[in-house]
């Protein structure tokens, strides 16, 4: 009998999924999803401008931004804040603290964007983007998905580390292992029939059995 379950997110982007499309006003000028084809891009929500959090997770942002450029990504940011609100921060930024943001900012006032990419979570707050960062591919496909609470910035070498790990398996058609890290061993794809598990323990991998098997690139 076909078990029968309810999904938790009906409506909401799952990995896998096309990316929802989007038009949005930026401090940029206006954006679409569209203009990313070809480039990976990383599209984050914070909370609210002129925020203490934020500013060190904006100044961070900047701080990989040209890693993020040498792996072929974009970085987008959004919030529920005006475009002139997003100005006048990023301003204050660059007067204060002497760095220049370099990434666009989208104004979803509306919420529409949001909405649609399941950035608000009413329990954390009904009125602010939580933490979220949507790493989406050059065909548009959305290939992961993290989120932080209002109350904790992200970790930057977390954000490089998965882009390297995803574009390596992409590459290689391999997996990688908990913690790691370019030039670590990688692992290979569990076997799907019986020989290949036979085949695999031959072929000079460091197997710790059948279904565990680790090379070097
Ligand atoms: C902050 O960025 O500092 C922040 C924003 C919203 C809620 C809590 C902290």
């Amino acid at each position: 009998m076909e078990e029968e379950f309810e999904c938790c997110c009906e409506g909401l982007p799952l990995i896998g999924d096309p990316a929802p499309e989007f038009e949005a006003v930026t401090t940029f000028g206006t954006l679409r999803l569209e203009d990313y084809r070809g480039s990976w891009l990383v599209m984050f929500s914070h909370p609210a401008d002129f925020t203490p959090v934020c500013t060190t997770e904006f100044i961070a942002f900047t701080e990989i931004y040209e890693e993020l450029n040498k792996r072929n990504t974009e970085l987008l940011g959004l919030s529920v804040d005006s475009v002139s609100s997003h100005i006048a921060w990023v301003r204050n930024i660059e007067e204060k603290l002497g760095i220049k943001i370099p990434f666009p900012i989208i104004a979803d006032l509306t919420r529409e964007i949001a909405t649609r990419y399941g950035m608000i979570h009413p329990g954390e707050s009904k009125t602010e983007t939580v933490r979220c960062i949507f790493i989406i591919d050059p065909e548009g496909i959305l290939r992961a998905m993290i989120y932080y609470p209002l109350t904790n910035g992200r970790n930057m070498d977390e954000i490089l580390r998965l882009l390297d790990a995803m574009q390596t398996s992409d590459e290689n058609k391999v997996a990688t292992p908990a913690n790691w890290r370019p030039g670590d061993a990688v692992v290979v794809p569990p076997p799907s029939t019986q020989e290949m598990a036979e085949e695999r323990m031959t072929e000079g991998y460091e197997c710790v059995d059948w279904y565990l098997c680790k090379k070097n690139l």
